[in-house]
C-alpha cells in the first residue's frame, strides 16, 4: 500500500478561507485544534442550522463566522469541509450548491464516496477523509484520500485541515478507505473492548474495578507509545516481553489456542466488508 503519514501541526501553513458545513463535535474539534494552531478566526465560516448550537460555537470560538444557512458568503470559502451526517448530505449539498465556488471539497462524512460528492457538488478537487473517535481528543488518526483532479496543494490543504485531529495516512485508492474504517475508524472501539475483558479478568483476580480499569487502559496506552517509538515489529516487541515459560507466554498460549489472530482478522474483514455495503448505498441517487 503506498502511503506517507503526518504528525505535524498546521501552523506551518496559512490557510485558506474554509466552510464548515455542519458545526457539530466533529466541526468543534477541528475549528478548536486550528485556532489553537494560531488560525485566524475570520477565515473560518460554519453553516449550522441549529441556533443552540450556534451560541454553542459562538461563546466558544468568538470570531467564527457561523451562518445559519448557505448563502453568498460562502463564495469567499477555498476549501469546503463536509461535516454533517452522511444521510443529511444530500439535503445539505443541495442547499450550499447554488454558493459553491471552485472550492476545494473536503469530506469527513462516513462512507460518502468521491463520485457522490462530486455529482451532488459539482466540484472534482475532492479529499475523502475517514477520522476516528479519539480526533475529539486531538489524539485520532485519520485516513485520507485525494481525488486525481486535487493538486499538491489541496492535499496540503486537507492534510493542515485535518491535523487538528491528530495523524493523517494519505492512500493511494479510495476503495482503501474501508480499510482504513476497519482498522482505525472502528479501531477505538476494539481496544475499549480488549480494555473491558482486561478490567473484567483483573477484577476477577481481586482487584478493585477502578484499579482494573486504570491498569488495563494505561498498559494500552503505555503499549502503542512504546511500539510507536520503536523501530522493532509488532511480533518481536511481543516477543521481547515475553518469557519462555513466564507469565506473559502463559496468557498468550491461551490466546493462541483460540486463535485470537485469525479472528480478529476476521473481525475486520467484516468491518470493511460493511464499510463497502454502507458506501454502496449511500451512493444510489
Ligand atoms: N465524531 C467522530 O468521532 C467521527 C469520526 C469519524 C467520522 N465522523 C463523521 O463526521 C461527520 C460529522 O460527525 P459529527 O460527530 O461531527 O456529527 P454531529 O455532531 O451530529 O454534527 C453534524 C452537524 O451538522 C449539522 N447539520 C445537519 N444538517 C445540516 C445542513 N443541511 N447544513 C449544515 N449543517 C447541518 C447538524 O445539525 P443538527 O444537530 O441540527 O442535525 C450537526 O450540528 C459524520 O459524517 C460522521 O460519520 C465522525
Amino acid at each position: 500500500m503506498n502511503t506517507t503519514t503526518s504528525h505535524s501541526n498546521p501552523s506551518g501553513i496559512s490557510l485558506p478561507i474554509v466552510a464548515f458545513i455542519g458545526g457539530g463535535n466533529m466541526s468543534s474539534a477541528l475549528i478548536g485544534g486550528l485556532l489553537g494552531a494560531g488560525a485566524m478566526a475570520a477565515r473560518i465560516l460554519v453553516v449550522e442550522p441549529f441556533a443552540e448550537q450556534r451560541q454553542r460555537l459562538q461563546q466558544r470560538f468568538g470570531g467564527v463566522r457561523l451562518l445559519d444557512a448557505p448563502g453568498a458568503e460562502l463564495r469567499d470559502a477555498q476549501a469546503v469541509v463536509w461535516a454533517v451526517k452522511p444521510q443529511q448530505f444530500a439535503q445539505a449539498a443541495a442547499d450550499c450548491r447554488p454558493h459553491l465556488a471552485d472550492a476545494l471539497q473536503v469530506s469527513i462524512m462516513a462512507g460518502v464516496r468521491c463520485a457522490a460528492i462530486a455529482r451532488k457538488t459539482g466540484a472534482q478537487r475532492l479529499v475523502r477523509t475517514m477520522p476516528n473517535t479519539p480526533a475529539l481528543i486531538g489524539q485520532g488518526i485519520t485516513g485520507l484520500y485525494a481525488s486525481a483532479q486535487a493538486s499538491a496543494a489541496d492535499r496540503a490543504v486537507a492534510d493542515a485541515l485535518l491535523a487538528p485531529a491528530g495523524a493523517r495516512v494519505w492512500v493511494e485508492r479510495e476503495d482503501l478507505l474501508d480499510a482504513v474504517t476497519a482498522v482505525s475508524g472502528s479501531g477505538p472501539a476494539y481496544a475499549f473492548y480488549l480494555a473491558e475483558a482486561m478490567s473484567r479478568a483483573g477484577e476477577e483476580l481481586g482487584l478493585t474495578a477502578a484499579q482494573a480499569r486504570e491498569l488495563a487502559l494505561a498498559t494500552l496506552a503505555g503499549a502503542a507509545a512504546l511500539a510507536q517509538g520503536s523501530s522493532e515489529s509488532l511480533a518481536t516487541l511481543r516477543a521481547n516481553v515475553t518469557s519462555k515459560g513466564g507469565t506473559t507466554a502463559a496468557a498468550l498460549a491461551v490466546f493462541d489456542a483460540a486463535d485470537m489472530q485469525a479472528t480478529i482478522g476476521r473481525a475486520l474483514h467484516a468491518a470493511a466488508q460493511r464499510a463497502k455495503e454502507l458506501g454502496d448505498a449511500l451512493d444510489v441517487d
